[in-house]
């Protein structure tokens, strides 16, 4: 979740360099750095903190220099200072390297480079491969072959960028692990992690893949394997521009993505109703009718807001289309022994598409032949190009690292997903033909339940004094309920759980008292005179009740202090409505509380390791 950028061309590189750090800040920001070639020296500059602070150190005469690179971090090893900070260079400050991901034999080869004299500056795994390409260097190889000696003797995942002063106008990238790019510009080549940092000067950009390595001079690039056998690769037009990812005139990334949504979800449905038919075309499955109907079981793998997604599909394919799912941290699908073969078909669920763990649960569902598929945001991303099939969400760039917009894509895709496994099934024209119109007038309803925002602003004033708040839900709402605690704690640091409606009874309950604000999410839907009980429950107990209810209703709004109405629509989609006014609970709470919540403390966007 680092973020690297690099650069060489006929331009001073340090602005640019600094400037596309800034478009990458929220994918880590604890410390930043750059390093710059020129006359035969590599001069680095490294700060703590956020990219303004890099940027106020260099002052208003950056160092010059037509080739450069340079990182903005998020701890894994080594505490967030300077020291740490990328670049790192080697013994003789003749080669400076980025890297994004994690050496895990960089203990042992550390202590054998040690013992062979190279002297240690950092904490960091990264620093090991300087020291690496260093030693390869002094074989009178070239960057590109030093770079691939080195990484041949790493374990572990890496997206690196390195220069040296031997051959200065040269950048070598190579990824295994941890996204990476190279953009070709008119004259000019960088290489980003990801796309929002080269937008500016270019979209033409070439995605590399696991085990790749590239060597982009001012005026060309190579794609090579680490055994050097030179490839092939398609050259991608990105077609987010600049404006899209600025905050569009909105306080925050997050607030920007909350109110996108009517927008968001008009995109990852559009071209996809079937209404006639009563299903969804989904061109990316790359799996035929035939291989749909041999999956006998379904398993949807995530993390965090996406999980909560995946437990939304489930209920929507065991209902709709009849099939077993089952749903799974990836983090633990990845390490326990789990039962999968050529008949299950393994969803991993990503806005980011570069999760380490969803990754990893993906790549050992492939190896135990199940079909994959991935419901992921990121074009282009490593899930989305390494598993058989998908859906792009078509969401937009989520900046904002608390992911809101993206969850309700995933919403819409898995319901397109159950329709398609439906009809071929259990699922009647007509029931799909409802799914269908439903899902048609969901974008309206989202921006009926926006428009109420200055309402949910108004509760959370009351309520952003709160210490612990509980959500609460049952059936498709259940997991809204784990969402909306989830967004609660990550953005304004206020404890917050989510937990079956049902569930209380049998211990929680013991927590109710005239303190601590409870979150029912309680539209009108199967099992709403379940929950009605539970309000009841909680409400006997002196506990203050805020609802989120279906307009017009009589019976938990009654009893809930205060409530935020939604449209009626089916129960599987009633997540999408019933979500909002949690997402925007949590920001406004957050602002209140004064917490930086495009970039919340300790978090990153994409979690690309372990
Ligand atoms: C969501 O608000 C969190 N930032 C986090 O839980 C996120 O959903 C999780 O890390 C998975 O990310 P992904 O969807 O990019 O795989």
């Amino acid at each position: 979740m680092c973020g690297i950028v690099g650069y060489t061309g006929p331009r001073q590189a340090a602005q640019l360099l600094l400037d596309g750090l800034k478009r990458l800040e929220y994918r880590g920001y604890d410390s930043a750095g750059l390093a710059l070639v020129r006359d035969g020296q590599i001069e680095v500059h490294k700060a703590p903190g956020k990219i303004s602070v890099l940027e106020q150190e260099l002052g208003s005469r950056p160092p010059l220099g037509t080739t450069g690179i340079a990182h903005t971090r998020w701890a894994t090893h080594g505490a967030p200072n300077v020291v740490n900070a990328h670049p790192h260079t080697d013994c003789g400050g003749t080669v400076a390297l980025v890297h994004n991901g994690i050496i895990e034999n960089a203990g042992a080869l550390r202590t054998a480079l040690s013992k062979r004299g190279h002297v240690f500056r950092s904490e960091t795994d990264t620093e090991v491969l300087a020291h690496l390409i260093e030693e390869m260097l002094a074989k009178g190889v070239s960057l590109v072959e030093a770079v691939a000696g080195a990484l041949h003797q790493v374990e572990g995942t890496y997206g690196i960028a390195a220069v040296s002063t031997r051959e200065p106008d040269t950048i070598v990238a190579a990824r295994l692990g941890s996204p990476l790019l190279v953009a070709i510009g008119s004259g000019e080549n960088f290489v980003a992690s990801d796309a929002s940092a080269v937008l500016a000067h270019t979209r033409s950009v070439v995605y590399l893949d696991e085990g790749e390595i590239a060597v982009v001079r001012p005026g060309d690039y190579r794609i090579l394997d680490l055994d050097a056998v030179e490839k092939e690769k398609a050259v991608t037009q990105v077609d987010w521009d600049l404006a899209t990812i600025e905050r569009g005139g909105y306080a925050h990334f997050m607030l920007k993505e909350i109110m996108e949504q009517p927008e968001s979800l008009r995109n990852t449905l559009r071209g996809r109703l079937l209404e006639e038919e009563g299903t969804a075309r989904l061109g990316g499955l790359n799996l035929s009718d035939e291989q749909l109907l041999q999956v006998n079981r379904i398993v949807l793998t995530a993390c965090g807001t996406s999980w909560h997604a995946a437990l939304i599909g489930e209920y929507m394919m065991e209902e709709l289309a009849r099939i077993p799912t089952e749903v799974e941290y990836a983090s633990e699908f990845r390490y326990r022994n789990p039962i999968v073969d050529e008949h299950t078909l393994v969803v991993g669920i990503s806005q980011s598409g570069e999760t380490a763990d969803t990754l990893a649960a993906l790549r050992e569902a492939k190896r135990r032949g199940a079909r994959t598929l991935g419901l992921v945001n990121v074009v282009g991303s490593t899930i989305a190009r390494e598993v058989d099939g998908g859906i792009y969400l078509h969401a937009g760039p989520e900046i904002g690292v608390a992911s809101t917009k993206a969850f309700t894509s995933q919403i819409a895709a898995l319901a397109l997903l159950t329709l398609a496994m439906g009809r071929l099934r259990a699922l009647s024209i007509l029931q799909g033909r409802e799914v269908v119109r439903a899902l048609r007038r969901l974008p309206d309803l989202v921006a009926q339940v926006l428009a109420k925002a200055p309402e949910v602003e108004r509760i959370g004033e009351r309520v952003m004094r709160a210490n612990n708040v509980l959500y609460l839900g049952r059936g498709y709402n259940f997991p809204v309920a784990l969402e909306g605690a989830l967004k609660l704690k990550e953005i304004s640091y206020v404890h917050a759980e989510g937990y079956p409606a049902a569930e209380m009874k049998h211990g929680p309950i013991a927590l109710i008292d005239d303190l601590m604000p409870v979150m029912f999410v309680a539209p009108k839907d199967a099992v709403y005179q379940k929950i009605l009980s539970n309000v009841e429950e909680v409400r006997a107990r002196g506990g203050r009740v805020i609802a989120v209810v279906t307009e017009g209703d009589t019976g938990v709004a009654k009893l809930a202090g205060q409530k935020i109405e939604v449209p009626e629509t089916l129960d599987l989609l009633t997540p999408v409505l019933t979500v909002l006014p949690l997402q925007l609970l949590a920001y406004y709470i957050a602002v209140r509380r004064g917490c930086n919540v495009d970039q919340p403390r300790n978090l990153a966007k994409s979690v690309t390791v372990e």
